[in-house]
């Protein structure tokens, strides 16, 4: 797609050209990181890469018509360095959802995925996320539509087992059944129903009850599919725990809140060397992107507050999270608030050791 010839780093597995457009028959899904509506932008993913190479990020979601119609490099920009990385698109129209899968494929994200799952009511009026788990065919000529136009990028979707008064075990093999027959190879499945009434969406991520098992049956009688578990896992050892009969895992909040968790995936998911080998090394890898950002007007604090849970339940945790949060909003402030963040959690891990 590029004027240059793309180049492949044997290290990373990327593609380097004009987008970066990632090898996506090369993408590994079997650990990622969830799509997080104002937590998974641009600037988190990137901190994400200090912490694993491998894990498969996903972006926050956006809807068609925002790719169709907003400001694209706000919107799908991002840097090479977080490859590979994934879009997620919400929407219920067919030939919209094509054209945002073409633009996200055209951007160079490495997968298009459909959220199947949201329940918040300004999803639920644009009649998309979890409310498409009652309109199995609607949802299948979704991702046709969306697969035809992101060409050899791969679209997968991403749904709960159910909502409201549906049977899980009905409503989620209808959902998957059409897809896959359409042509859908991947799906991941946060594996509790949404309640679309009475809920916020807070609740919904933690109320309806954790259905692992229907998840893990799924697979067995649709072997050919990969299915991938979503939902309650609370740390990289609950998530191994979990990960048999599934193809992969997932996990969303724990992931955020204890970026820590993500300095092992590599090792231990993917049997390879993360790309540094301690939280404050990561930290040091972050600022040249703090500095390169900051130098083009964004926020210190827009970036830094993807860290705060880093050295989350650790001596110097507090510290570090504090004068991140106080200093860090402050006019100007620049990466010497992130060296001062580190130095003073440094200092007082010391004095309780
Ligand atoms: C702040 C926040 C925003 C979310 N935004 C999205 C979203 O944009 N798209 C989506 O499919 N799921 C979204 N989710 C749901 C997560 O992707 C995930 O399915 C859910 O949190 C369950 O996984 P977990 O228990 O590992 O967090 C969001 C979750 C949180 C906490």
């Amino acid at each position: 797609m590029g004027e240059t010839a793309p180049s492949v780093s044997p290290d990373s597995d990327i593609v380097t050209g004009p987008r970066a457009r990632y090898v996506s028959a090369m993408l590994d899904r079997r650990f990622s990181v969830a799509p997080m509506m104002d937590w998974t932008d641009r600037h988190c993913r990137a901190f994400h890469r200090t912490l694993t190479r491998r894990a498969l990020l996903y972006s926050e979601m956006l809807t068609a018509d925002a790719v169709i119609h907003g400001d694209r490099e706000k919107l799908l920009g991002f840097d090479p360095v977080e490859q590979p990385v994934a879009l997620q698109l919400g929407g219920s129209d067919p030939a919209k959802m094509a054209q945002a899968a073409r633009i996200g494929a055209d951007w160079g994200y490495a997968e298009i995925n459909l959220n199947i799952g949201c329940p918040s009511d300004r999803v639920q009026a644009g009649r998309f996320g979890a409310c498409l788990m009652r309109e199995p065919e609607l949802v299948a000529s979704l991702w046709s539509a969306a697969q035809d136009a992101a060409g050899n990028v791969p679209v997968t979707i991403k749904s709960r087992i159910g909502v409201d008064d549906q049977e899980p075990r009905e409503a989620l093999y209808a959902l998957v059944d059409l897809s896959a027959r359409a042509g859908c190879r991947s799906f991941t499945v946060h594996a509790r129903k949404a309640w679309l009434e009475g809920l916020s969406p807070k609740e919904n991520r933690d109320v309806p009850p954790l259905d692992y098992e229907l998840v893990r049956q799924l697979k067995r009688e649709r072997p050919a599919l990969q299915i991938i578990l979503n939902g309650g896992l609370r740390d990289l050892d609950h998530a191994l725990d979990e990960m048999h009969g599934v193809d992969g895992v997932m996990l969303g909040r724990a992931a955020y809140q204890n970026p820590a968790i993500l300095l092992e995936v590599d090792a231990r998911v993917f049997g390879v060397e993360a790309p540094n080998d301690s939280r404050i090394a990561a930290v040091e890898a972050y600022v040249p992107y703090l500095e390169a950002r900051l130098a083009e007007g964004v926020a210190l604090h827009a970036m830094t507050r993807h860290m705060l849970g880093l050295f989350a339940a650790r001596p110097g945790g507090r510290l570090w999270r504090r004068v991140l949060t106080e200093r860090g909003v402050k006019r100007g402030a620049g990466v010497e608030v992130v060296r001062a963040a580190l130095a003073e959690m440094t200092n007082a891990a010391a004095l309780a050791a």
